[in-house]
């Protein structure tokens, strides 16, 4: 039997970030874990710490108080290359925008991340095909970026994430540019893919789907882990309302003034999306630059 030890432990961490003389308090005290082959969510209003969190498990920032335990080591004080190891071969990265290089294909866009951890040129061929069948588009394997839609982009960010077969993928609000369908379709992969390929996965999102099908929700508030998730309950069950309520989940009942008026711009976030622009069709083939 596996350890119950949480593969990722965040062990009351704070991060203040010096503006001029202001200090920002982005996260305060935050204390939690996540066990091996969970998926959580992570939601909170835009600025309530939930980047600041990913990056501090991730290593890409320290704690300016406490400490950060991944897979059994402590992030927070590993140094450059311990770090940079973590990132190729413990933790896979999704964003909200995509963050493919645009010249390359689908299929070096995944390959790319093999070919940086060391793997030699059968691996990466062989892992290559099978990420991109996980994902549904070996079809589009010799596509570039622009020539696929949002959610196909997402899903080849999503194959190279697990290329090198990470403990963990972090995913920074992954269905925040996607129209509802696509967001769906794309929550559902990682569902699959925790199954499937045994990976824990930690989210960020606004997305009310998936904090209402994540296995556990954690909310930030002003860089404060919450007790119990405010933003889940529902407007009938909860007054004032706080949430970015999605409109495709809930439908207002009366007039908008009686509906959450957000000061920032989550309320911008439920309007329709415009879908990410599809370049000009190129055919697969058609001369391309080297790696
Ligand atoms: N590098 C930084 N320097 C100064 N302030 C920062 C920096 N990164 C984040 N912050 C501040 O920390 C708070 C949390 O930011 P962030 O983690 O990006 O929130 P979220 O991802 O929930 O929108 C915000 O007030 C933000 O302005
Ligand atoms: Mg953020």
């Amino acid at each position: 039997m596996a350890s119950e030890e949480p593969i990722i432990r965040v062990d009351h961490v704070s991060r203040d970030f010096q503006v001029g003389s202001e200090t920002i308090h982005a996260l305060r005290d935050v204390d939690f874990g996540v066990k091996r082959g969970e998926f959580v969510a992570v939601i909170g209003r835009s600025g309530s710490g939930k980047t600041t969190l990913l990056n501090m498990i991730a290593g890409l920032d320290r704690p300016s108080v406490g400490r950060v335990v991944v897979d059994g080591r402590e992030v927070s004080a590993m140094n450059e290359s311990q770090l940079t190891q973590l990132r190729r071969r413990t933790i896979g990265f999704v964003f909200q925008s995509f963050g493919l290089l645009p010249l390359l294909s689908a299929y070096e866009n995944i390959e790319v991340a093999l070919r940086i951890a060391g793997a030699g040129a059968s691996e990466r061929t062989r892992r290559t095909g099978e990420v991109l069948d996980l994902v549904g588009l070996r079809r589009r394997a010799n596509h570039r970026p622009y020539e696929l839609s949002g959610g196909e982009q997402q899903r080849v960010a999503i194959a190279r994430a697990l290329a090198n077969k990470p403990a963990i993928i972090l995913a920074d609000e992954p269905t925040g540019e996607l129209d509802s369908t696509t967001a769906a379709q794309i929550f559902q992969l990682l569902v699959d893919v925790v199954r499937s390929e045994n990976v824990t996965i930690l989210t960020t999102t606004h997305d009310r789907m998936v904090m209402e099908r994540a296995q556990r929700v954690l909310e930030l508030s002003d860089g404060v882990l919450l007790a119990e998730p405010r933003l889940l309950e529902r407007p009938e069950t909860r007054q004032p309302v706080t949430a970015p309520w999605s409109p495709r989940s809930i439908t207002p009942a009366g007039p908008r003034e009686t509906m959450p008026v957000d000061e920032d711009e989550d309320w911008d976030r439920w309007r329709p999306q415009q879908r990410p622009q599809r370049g000009i069709y190129q055919p697969p083939g058609s001369p391309r630059e080297p790696l």
